[in-house]
């Protein structure tokens, strides 16, 4: 009899990938992914921990479930994701009504562990033996369980591939190390077996996944020797059928030259790049363990755009880390102003468990952190805004993604999310079309199909 499983999804893209992993997983033990938590045999709570903000929303979560569990005891609750890595024992604490807690490395075994469940065996004692037995390379197992893909029509036409996991920076301020664990790169056939699955079911887009794929077969533990990022990324682009690649996230120090050239000599690399800067000031990154400075940072931007002018950058921003004085902020703006790119993601500092950042001295408070944040965001506003003004009147190739009535949603090459309202022709996603941009806001661009 088929069961229906519910995944709420935090974080970032690797999360999200997980959850997919889980999908496919758990349909081979006869449960139907729903888009609802209402009617679910097994809710599961995919959690982030980067950031105080998201851990918040997944203890309330999880308190708000909790009358659904007494409604229906039937019920089971999971938490896996990186709040579960991390915090285990004060979920089990807190939330004691939760009946799985799955750490990041463990998903794979959780077909296992349902099993385990419904024989009577406690949670608590599924643990302790999961990590007393602990011996097969998690990692690997993990990427390679699930070698069918979700149906196309369940998914849309762009789709991410996992190319490694973990990350060995340790940023002062990050959890991922901790919670993913050290880097590992996957090997080079699977991945490539994995694209030609995706291709052949009709998927058109594929965004190559890591904390840090610039790193990829150069800490590896499981890809094959001699290969490193740009050779990986020349063998996927040459994958008949993938017609946009992308990739995420990066990290500065480990861009060079040769991924650079990539922009230049790959067509079907998309000129979209997430470069993670995280603060203008040399003083904020040695203390964010950055291992790069400020000139290092903006030499690489402008080597970058000569090999691809059109690039679309986009990068992360961390306001009010301990210690940042006005000066150090200033800074950042000035970075802004200088790269101008297309969008950011910004945040305030936020301490962490087990960061080495959370014992730092000279905290800044939540008010000015505020304004620091709004004063950065609104002049990222203008900048979005400026830099998408430029493509009124240029003709654009956008990928299909939703179509809803006449209303057409897109991106384009630089990923920028494009609106056709009123679109007569009969398009799916998946399909490219050529598009007049005729307006545009500050997250958006809008235009008519010219094909
Ligand atoms: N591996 C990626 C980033 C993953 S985390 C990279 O290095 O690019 C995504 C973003 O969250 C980071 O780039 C950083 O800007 C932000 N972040 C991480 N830890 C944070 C913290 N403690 N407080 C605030 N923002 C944080
Ligand atoms: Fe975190 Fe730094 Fe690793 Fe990114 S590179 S995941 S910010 S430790
Ligand atoms: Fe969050 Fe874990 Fe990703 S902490 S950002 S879900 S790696």
């Amino acid at each position: 009899m088929s069961k229906n499983l519910y995944i709420k999804t935090f974080g970032c893209q690797m999360n999200e990938r997980d959850s997919e992993i889980i999908e496919q997983l758990l349909a081979q033990e006869g449960y139907i992914a729903t888009a609802e938590p209402e009617g679910a045999d097994l809710i599961l709570i995919n959690t982030c921990s980067i950031r105080e903000k998201a851990e918040q929303k997944v203890f309330s979560l999880l308190g708000s479930l909790r009358p659904e569990k007494q409604k229906n005891p039937k019920l089971l609750l999971g938490v896996t994701g990186c709040v579960a890595q991390q915090e285990g024992e004060q979920i089990r604490a807190r939330m004691p009504h939760v009946d799985l807690i799955i750490g990041t490395q463990q998903i794979y075994r959780l077909p296992e562990m349902l099993d385990r469940l419904s024989q009577g065996v406690t949670s608590k004692e599924i643990a302790t033996d999961m990590e007393a037995s602990f011996t097969i390379p998690p990692f690997q197992k993990l990427l390679n369980i699930a070698p069918s893909p979700l149906p196309v029509a369940a998914s849309g036409c762009k789709r991410f591939v996992t190319i490694m996991q973990g990350c060995d920076n340790f940023c002062s301020y990050c959890v991922v190390p901790g919670t993913r664990g050290r880097e590992t790169s996957r090997q080079v056939a699977d991945i490539v077996e994995e694209v030609e699955i995706l291709v052949s079911q009709g998927v058109r887009e594929i965004t190559l996944l890591g904390q840090n794929v610039n790193s990829y077969g150069t800490t590896n533990q499981v890809a094959d020797q001699q290969i490193n990022f740009p050779k990986l990324l020349r063998k996927v682009a040459g994958i008949k059928g993938v017609q946009r690649l992308r990739f995420t996230t990066s990290h500065p120090k480990d861009l060079t030259e040769e991924l650079m050239r990539c922009f230049a000599e790959i067509d079907n690399l998309c000129p979209h790049f997430h470069l993670p800067v995280q603060s203008g000031s040399n003083a904020v990154l040695r203390r964010m363990n950055r291992k790069y400075t400020v000139e290092t940072y903006l030499a690489k931007v402008d080597l970058l755009r000569q090999y691809r002018p059109d690039i679309a950058l986009a990068t992360d921003i961390i306001v009010g880390f301990p210690g940042e004085n006005i000066d150090d902020f200033q800074a950042t703006m000035d970075l802004l102003n200088r790269v101008r790119f297309h969008s950011s993601f910004s945040f305030k500092y936020s301490d962490r468990p087990h960061t080495r950042s959370a014992e730092f001295g000279d905290k800044i408070s939540e008010e000015e952190k505020n304004r620091r944040l709004s004063t950065f965001q609104q002049q990222q506003d203008l900048i979005s805004f400026e830099r998408n003004c430029e493509y009124i009147g240029k003709k654009v190739e956008v990928m299909v993604e939703a179509v809803h009535m006449k209303n057409l949603k897109g991106r384009t090459l630089g990923n920028h999310i494009v609106h056709c309202p009123d679109s007569a022709a009969s398009l799916v996603p998946g399909d490219l079309v050529m598009v007049r941009i005729l307006d545009a806001g500050k997250h958006s661009l809008k235009g008519k199909i010219e094909n």
